[in-house]
């Protein structure tokens, strides 16, 4: 077998190495699970923000979500569960992004976007100060906003026809964290994504946490999204978990919850 000498391919086979050994050391994984239950307590996913809107997700996570988007570059992202909007605005910084990128590809010589980038947040409850900043946001014209369940039928068909035909689609799903919520949530949305696309599904980690570590909410260590995403890769072979994703985080809110569509 010939050595790679090209420095670039070596430093990322290096990488992959690396990653995989992170990921099979089970002292580094109960290190990592330690840090997760104990930072929870104090709320730390909700102490950041992207440009200027607070966002309820790990540095981590953001930092994997940004290499998918740049890596398969969609055209429309859903998101159920907006809150504060920082996620929407994440997203919408990102897809600008991928505009601007296309616009000055050196090799494809100045593409306009053949499709409107956009970002599609549901959420059951938008509160007023948070469409009116997220309305006001310099990224707005990026942002659409649907108030509603996302499982209800009606919002589903207000999605699918917000969706150019063509559009490469990525979806996340944020918002009610029960396990027959999201179940729901999967069933419904799975066919939007495009091959190769993401389907992310945050909040897996509720299924490693103590019992009882969401008081004042309806899902536990035995009602979650994990639950809900196990059930689902058993009855649709077209996804499956992203694991070089796992093993590069472990620190994650959505362990196993990076799905690929793979057919
Ligand atoms: C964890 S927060 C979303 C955080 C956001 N994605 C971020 O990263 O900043 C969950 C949101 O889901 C919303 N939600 C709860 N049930 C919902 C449902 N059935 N449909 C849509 N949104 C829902 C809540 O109102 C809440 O704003």
């Amino acid at each position: 077998m010939t050595k790679e000498t090209n420095p670039i391919k070596l430093f990322h086979e290096e990488c992959k190495h690396q990653i995989l050994a992170q990921g099979n050391d089970p002292d580094l994984f109960k290190t990592s699970k330690k840090w997760l239950n104990q930072s929870s307590k104090h709320k730390y996913s909700y102490h950041f923000s992207w440009l200027g809107r607070p966002i309820i997700q790990l540095p981590q996570d953001i930092l994997a979500i940004q290499e998918i988007i740049w890596n398969t570059k969609p055209d429309i992202v859903i998101e159920t569960g907006i809150a504060h909007g920082g996620s929407l605005c994440f997203t919408a910084s990102m897809l600008s992004l991928l505009d601007v990128a296309e616009i000055n590809d050196p090799i494809e010589n100045q593409n306009t976007p053949k499709i409107e980038r956009k970002v599609i947040g549901v959420d059951i409850d938008i509160r007023k100060h948070n469409r009116d900043a997220i309305r006001s946001h310099p990224l707005a014209n990026k942002i659409v906003m649907l108030e509603g369940s996302s499982i209800e039928q009606a919002i589903y068909k207000e999605i699918r026809e917000l969706i150019p035909d063509g559009a490469k689609v990525m979806i996340m799903l944020d918002s009610n964290h029960t396990e027959e919520h999201v179940l729901e949530e999967l069933r419904l949305y799975k066919s939007l994504v495009t091959k190769n696309s993401y389907l992310i599904v945050c909040d897996t980690i509720v299924a490693q946490m103590p019992p009882g570590s969401f008081e004042d909410r309806p899902w536990d260590i035995n009602n979650n999204p994990k639950g809900a995403v196990e059930k689902f890769l058993k009855e649709s072979k077209n996804f499956v978990v992203d694991t070089d994703i796992d093993n590069k985080l472990l620190l994650s809110m959505s362990p196993k919850g990076y799905l690929r569509r793979v057919a």
